[in-house]
């Protein structure tokens, strides 16, 4: 059984949250795939070129525990507007979405390039003031030293520069469903995402 869910939208907007228990609900594997443009981005930071870094990826790279740091973040902006980058990473992700049993992926071009005939594709936005205000709590409960500022930087540089870049910018599939998440609880949040896809689900 194939059935693929794609989630995206720009950073800190709740979809990482509703991809994990979209797919724990529906007994689906889930690919967070920002993580392997922060691995990539980590290894660039650690001083190796961007493309033989994507390239050599592994597994364990998506392990490492400094991947949410706001530098690494940056970083991963930055490697993702590399389309040599992007097709190294692109198997891969491609393979995850075929996998049997359900797969949920979150990103920025999974309803757009990754998955194009997706069963479901959601955009999740939230304001500015909102996703500023939850990536410094996100931050912040880390232990890791931000600024509201910074935070709100952060996300502006990587708004810009994920949504502007030439290959596979950060916009929403003609078909996919928005679910703006700025007046919404993580928990009403999440129960739209589900409704959706239990409707679009053994249909
Ligand atoms: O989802 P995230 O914030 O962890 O992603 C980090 C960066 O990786 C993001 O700013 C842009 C890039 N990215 C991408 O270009 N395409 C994806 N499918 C996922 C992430």
């Amino acid at each position: 059984m194939r059935f693929t869910v794609a989630i995206d939208g720009p950073a800190a907007a709740g979809k990482g949250t509703i991809s994990k228990q979209v797919a724990s609900h529906f007994g689906f594997a889930h690919l967070d795939t920002g993580l392997i443009y922060r691995a990539t981005g980590a290894r660039v930071l650690a001083g190796e070129n961007a493309v033989p870094a994507a390239q050599g990826l592994r597994a364990e790279d998506l392990q490492r525990d400094d991947l949410r740091t706001p530098d690494v973040a940056q970083a991963a902006s930055k490697v993702a507007t590399i389309p040599e980058v992007r097709n190294a990473l692109v198997q891969f992700q491609k393979d995850f979405a075929a996998r049997d049993g359900g797969a949920v992926l979150d990103g920025r071009d999974i309803g757009t390039v990754i998955c194009p005939d997706a069963d479901v594709k959601l955009f999740v936005t939230a304001s500015d003031a909102v996703r500023v205000e939850r990536r410094f709590l996100e931050l912040s409960e880390k232990g890791i030293d931000v600024t509201r500022e910074a935070v709100q930087a952060d996300l502006k540089a990587r708004d810009t520069r994920d949504s502007e870049r030439q290959t596979a910018p950060l916009k929403p599939a003609a078909d996919a469903i928005l679910i703006d998440t700025s007046d919404m609880g993580i928990e009403e949040a999440v129960a739209v995402a589900i409704n959706v896809v239990q409707s679009k689900w053994r249909n």
